[in-house]
């Protein structure tokens, strides 16, 4: 499924990430980059050790919730990762909504400065950090909506969706 914003466009596939041809594919990491389960294990396996030993020299510090950083993609198709850290949702009262928000947010704007004209993005803290699948993508899809009404290159936003539940929520939104 397509929708044409502009010049720009957002899609939605149900698949791996890991398999993506964009030029950046997001990561949803962890606040230390230590690699871990989900899409981050997935990614790190396909990618190869250089991603790891990129992020511990470029960013010892980690990353913090709602931010994001950039490396070479290694063995992967994507030219770049770009490991975003979602918040872990603890209710709501956390300030999650605006966290995930700045996460889409930073990732795009950090794509941008890199001239990326195509990133793919997982449903960042869907799956570990337990994010409401329906209010993520909510946020998911407003702020990747917002990002192309602001920007005026023309850029493809490609959501990798790893179950048809994910896929029907995405596109139901997408809809609206
Ligand atoms: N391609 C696309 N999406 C995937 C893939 C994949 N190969 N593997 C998993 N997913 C989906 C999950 O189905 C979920 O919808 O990515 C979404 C995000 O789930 P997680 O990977 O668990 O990420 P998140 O909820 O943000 O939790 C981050 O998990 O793996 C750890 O190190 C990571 O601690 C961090 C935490």
């Amino acid at each position: 499924m397509q929708v044409r914003i502009g010049d720009s466009v957002i899609e939605l596939v149900l698949g791996d990430i890991t398999e993506e041809k964009t030029d950046a594919i997001v990561n949803a990491a962890n606040s230390q980059l230590a690699g871990g389960g989900g899409v981050d294990g997935a990614i790190h396996r396909a990618a190869g050790p250089t991603v790891i030993q990129q992020t511990n020299e470029l960013y010892p510090q980690g990353c913090p919730t709602g931010e994001a950083v950039i490396t070479e993609a290694g063995r992967l198709k994507a030219k770049y990762i770009i490991h975003t850290v979602g918040p872990v949702w603890r209710g709501g009262k956390h300030h999650e909504e605006a966290d995930l928000r700045s996460a889409y947010r930073n990732c795009l704007e950090l794509a941008a400065r890199h001239g990326c004209q195509s990133i793919a993005f997982p449903a960042i803290s869907t799956g570990v950090y337990s994010y409401p699948l329906d209010l993520a993508t909510e946020i998911a899809i407003s702020e990747i909506r917002q990002f192309l009404t602001d920007s005026s290159a023309p850029i493809l936003i490609r959501c990798v969706l790893f179950n048809e539940g994910i896929y029907g929520a995405y596109s139901r939104v997408l809809e609206q």
